[in-house]
């Protein structure tokens, strides 16, 4: 209920020239009203009705008034009620306060007191209201706080320096989105928060939002919000994630899992930053701008018909991609040492050092989980740890078979080992030209280039062949 939605109203008495008086009085007055004259008639109304409100007689023949206000503040929290009572029934007015009613009038009561109760009543539930939305803009501002903290990002590679220069980038322009790609575990949340944060929109919401985290039935209202009552479970209105990042950022991971049918509403609401809560009729302005990340393979998707085209070119206005840790192993060591230094304080464990054979260790892993795994590794050689030197035996982790092709650091040979990155940087990308010069850090052109001077091309079934 906003300030200028009515109030809607049930006067529940027996007397039913009393409530019909009183509901011609409401009528004139702007509010919106019901009356029913039974208990049973009552509860009818309240199972179809939204109703904010309830001016209920404690005194109907063959029921007691405080049963029925005990059973609908159970049912109806989030309604008010006005009792009416008997001149002298102060013991019934008390008991009922104790329920929960809101406020009481005594028969005969004149216009005006009721008007005054009535208003009384609305100013109440339009602050509860606003506080409730207080509460979730709040606990998501504070999950926010929560997380700067965690917004280092390390490493030393050209390719990474390469990611850090394009987020500073798409920091600097608010209201371009960003697509950002790469396997689990590189950090592509990590950078969206270091994008929101270092940008103009940093004083409002970062909402991280996982569409395939949500059921489907819940899908629409958590985007676009609901009006109370416009479906089974919607008590309140509620703002959805569009509203809430008004002039913050709304994440979208695993955006390739984007249920279809959404996809042309996110669509629009994205062109037109122009939202219609469930239910409700009136448009709502909001600003937000648009971070998405996939590990999947996002133009595959779009060539099986999962994906619109249109929506991904709505969303890639700036394309980060972020390569695996192995394409990059020269980071393993920086993230290391960060790692071990932050585990090693939470657990009070200080003076720790790496051995050197767990950097050789690990220069022969393949990190299929990426940073994260690193970071866990870290996190569990130093709680196992006894001495001050993490060794080897504290990371579980065997070294991968040897394979002559894909081992870069094996040889030395600069044309062989450019020969065999371009091959690996192509292999982990599905083949995808561009997403591959991303990962290797040059311009897509230059990657064409050096696939000539190889002789390396992509056949119709994106398979690398080499011609002998
Ligand atoms: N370069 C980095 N420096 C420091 N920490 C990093 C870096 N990259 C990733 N991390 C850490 O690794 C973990 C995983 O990162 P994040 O959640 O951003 O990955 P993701 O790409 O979103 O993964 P997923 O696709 O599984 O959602 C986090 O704890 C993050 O802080
Ligand atoms: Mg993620």
């Amino acid at each position: 209920m906003s300030i200028a939605e009515k109030i809607k109203i049930l006067i529940l008495d027996d007397e039913k020239q009393f409530t019909e008086e009183l509901n011609g009085f409401f009528q004139d007055s702007e509010y919106e009203s019901v009356e029913a004259n039974t208990a049973a008639e009552g509860m009818r109304v309240l199972k179809s009705h939204v109703i904010d409100l309830l001016i209920l007689d404690v005194r109907l023949p063959g029921v007691n008034g405080l049963d029925i206000l005990k059973e609908v503040k159970g049912q109806y929290p989030a309604m008010e009620v006005i009792i009416i009572s008997a001149h002298g029934d102060m013991d019934t007015v008390i008991k009922a306060m104790r329920l929960g009613a809101f406020d009481y009038l005594r028969k005969p009561f004149r216009y005006i007191d009721i008007q005054i109760a009535i208003e009384r009543t609305q100013k109440y539930l339009q602050l509860h209201r606003r506080l409730k939305q207080m509460e979730e803009r709040n606990s998501l501002i504070s999950k926010n706080l929560e997380e700067k903290i965690d917004r280092q990002f390390i490493g030393i590679s050209p390719q990474i320096l390469e990611v850090f220069d394009q987020a500073i980038t798409a920091s600097n322009y608010p209201d371009s989105n960003v697509l950002i790609t790469g396997e689990s575990g590189t950090g592509k949340e990590n950078i969206a928060r270091i994008i929101h944060f270092s940008s103009a929109r940093k004083e409002h919401v970062f909402c991280a939002v996982n569409s395939s985290a949500i059921t489907d039935t819940l899908l629409e209202s958590e985007f676009f919000g609901h009006k109370k009552g416009s479906f089974t479970g919607a008590f309140n209105d509620k703002m959805g994630f569009f509203e809430v990042c008004n002039q913050g950022t709304l994440f979208l991971d695993e955006i390739a899992d984007m249920p279809f049918n959404l996809q042309a509403k996110i669509l629009r609401a994205t062109e037109e930053k122009v939202v219609t809560r469930v239910g409700d009729t009136k448009p709502i302005h909001t600003d937000f701008r648009i971070i998405s990340a996939t590990n999947h393979n996002i133009d595959g998707r779009v060539k099986s018909e999962k994906f619109r085209l249109d929506l991904l070119h709505r969303l890639n206005t700036l394309h980060i991609h972020i390569p695996a840790l192995r394409e990059r192993p020269e980071d393993i060591k920086p993230l290391l040492t960060h790692f071990v230094e932050l585990y090693a304080t939470r657990f009070n464990k200080p003076n720790i050092r790496i051995s050197k054979e767990v950097f050789g260790l690990l220069a022969t892993y393949d990190f299929p989980g990426n940073v994260r795994e690193l970071r866990n590794m870290a996190e569990r050689a130093v709680i196992l740890c006894k001495s001050n030197v993490l060794e080897i035996s504290n990371f579980p982790v065997k070294p991968q078979k040897e394979n002559p092709v894909e081992r870069v650091s094996e040889s030395v040979n600069l044309k062989q080992n450019e020969f065999n990155l371009i091959q690996k940087a192509l292999k982990n990308v599905d083949y995808n030209l561009q997403a591959a010069a991303d990962a290797l850090g040059i311009h897509r052109d230059a990657l064409s280039r050096k696939m000539l001077k190889f002789n390396i091309t992509l056949s119709s079934e994106k398979k690398i062949r080499i011609p002998s």
